[in-house]
């Protein structure tokens, strides 16, 4: 018997509920009979946490997050919040300095099932994942300030900083189809210079991995017109959030991709790679996929349950190959048909492995 996990949970803003409450469904259908004892903390963050406490970022939270084994987030922000002192995005910064959450891993996965919904013309199934450095880079750099005539930010790197995410890096290759490409604007930027310089270092370290560069520029076009060509694609921080948008939509929809944010030690982060679509929030149909395959991650990556994570896997690829689909990927249903198609699907698999 594992003992009872704490899941510290954050809800979010706009479709942020809406796509939280589906994934805490498919959770508890999953973990049914299964060994998986697990509670939830329903914690205050985001503009729900500007509304009520006046901080998008209350302690309490922090509190609860470093003493849970893992957190799981919806999406935050949103138009509500435009003109207020503090944002919600700026309490989403600093959870993910806080907690020294680093790395963020987000995967671009076109099965088979998923082929017909991309975009582009795509022949073979394709996997790569995106690690962005997440707690340093253009977004927390100093000098940062605005006058009525002149705005500045400062995209900083230490050695630190760029070592242990590409570390991390290194180490997922090794798990995959050991490539790595480091995408940089190392023929412009000093802090690419310097990434490339400690990057081919690490390298040196696993001879087994091969280890390329690619301008970002044409990283993004690469990302679109050769997309196998990558398998662990390394990058600072502003660079991966806007890759990463771009490889979501090569799967059809942003709103089927999770990620994962994690440090040298503490628990792991799980939140759609998307923001809180406050054009559907509401209506019923925000794709639910990207919070279901979060909690599928962190099954997997936080409580090593694989078993686990592949009931929720194959019952997303089955909803996506009956055709289940909210409007994102071009079908009718909504959230709840969606997910109730899911956990129909888990239900179906686990009676089918009982009777085995
Ligand atoms: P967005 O990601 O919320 O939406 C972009 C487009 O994708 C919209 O058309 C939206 O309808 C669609 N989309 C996103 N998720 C979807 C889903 N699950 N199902 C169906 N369609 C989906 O980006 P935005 O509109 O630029 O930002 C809205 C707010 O979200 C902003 O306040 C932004 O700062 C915030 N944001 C938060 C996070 C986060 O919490 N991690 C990430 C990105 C943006
Ligand atoms: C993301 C989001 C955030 C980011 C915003 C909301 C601060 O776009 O998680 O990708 O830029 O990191
Ligand atoms: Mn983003």
């Amino acid at each position: 018997m594992n003992s009872e996990y704490q899941i510290a949970v954050m809800d979010g803003d706009y479709i942020g509920p809406e796509i939280m409450s589906a994934g805490l469904r498919v959770l508890e259908e999953v973990s049914k009979h299964q060994n998986f004892e697990y509670k939830i903390k329903h914690i205050l963050f985001g503009g729900e946490a500007i509304d009520k406490m006046g901080n998008p970022l209350p302690e309490s939270t922090i509190e609860t997050c470093q003493n849970s084994d893992a957190i799981l987030l919806s999406a935050i922000g949103g138009p509500k919040w435009d003109s207020s002192i503090k944002r919600p995005e700026s309490g989403l910064l600093e959870i993910r300095q806080r907690l020294g959450l680093f790395a963020n891993i987000r995967p671009t996965v076109i099965t088979k099932s998923m082929q017909p919904y991309s975009p582009i013309k795509i022949n073979h199934p394709v996997d790569f994942v995106i690690v962005r450095e997440l707690t340093s880079g253009i977004y927390f750099g100093t000098p940062r300030f605005r006058t009525s005539t002149e705005a500045v930010d400062t995209m900083s790197y230490n050695f630190n900083e760029i070592h242990r995410v590409a570390e991390v890096a290194f180490e997922m290759s090794r798990r995959r189809k050991k490539h790595v490409t480091l995408v940089d604007k190392a023929n412009v930027l000093a802090t690419s210079k310097l990434w490339r310089e400690i990057v081919s270092e690490v390298a040196k370290n696993y001879p087994d991995v091969s280890y390329d560069t690619s301008y970002v520029d044409s990283a993004a076009m690469k990302i679109i017109a050769e997309p196998n060509q990558f398998d662990v694609i390394l990058t600072e921080n502003l660079f991966g959030d806007i890759l990463s948008d771009e490889a979501a939509q090569i799967t059809g929809s942003l709103g089927t991709i999770p990620s994962m944010s994690r440090g040298k030690s503490g628990p792991v982060l799980y939140e759609p790679i998307h923001g809180s679509a406050p054009d559907i929030a509401g209506k019923g149909i925000a794709d639910p996929i990207s919070m279901i395959k979060s909690v599928s991650m962190m099954l997997e990556n936080s409580f090593d349950r694989h078993d686990l994570a592949q009931l929720v896997d194959l019952a997303v690829n089955r909803s996506i190959e009956q055709g289940i689909l909210t409007p994102d990927l071009g079908g009718t249903a909504s959230t709840n048909e969606v997910t109730e198609c899911i956990i129909k699907s888990i239900k179906e698999s686990r009676n089918e492995y009982a009777t085995k």
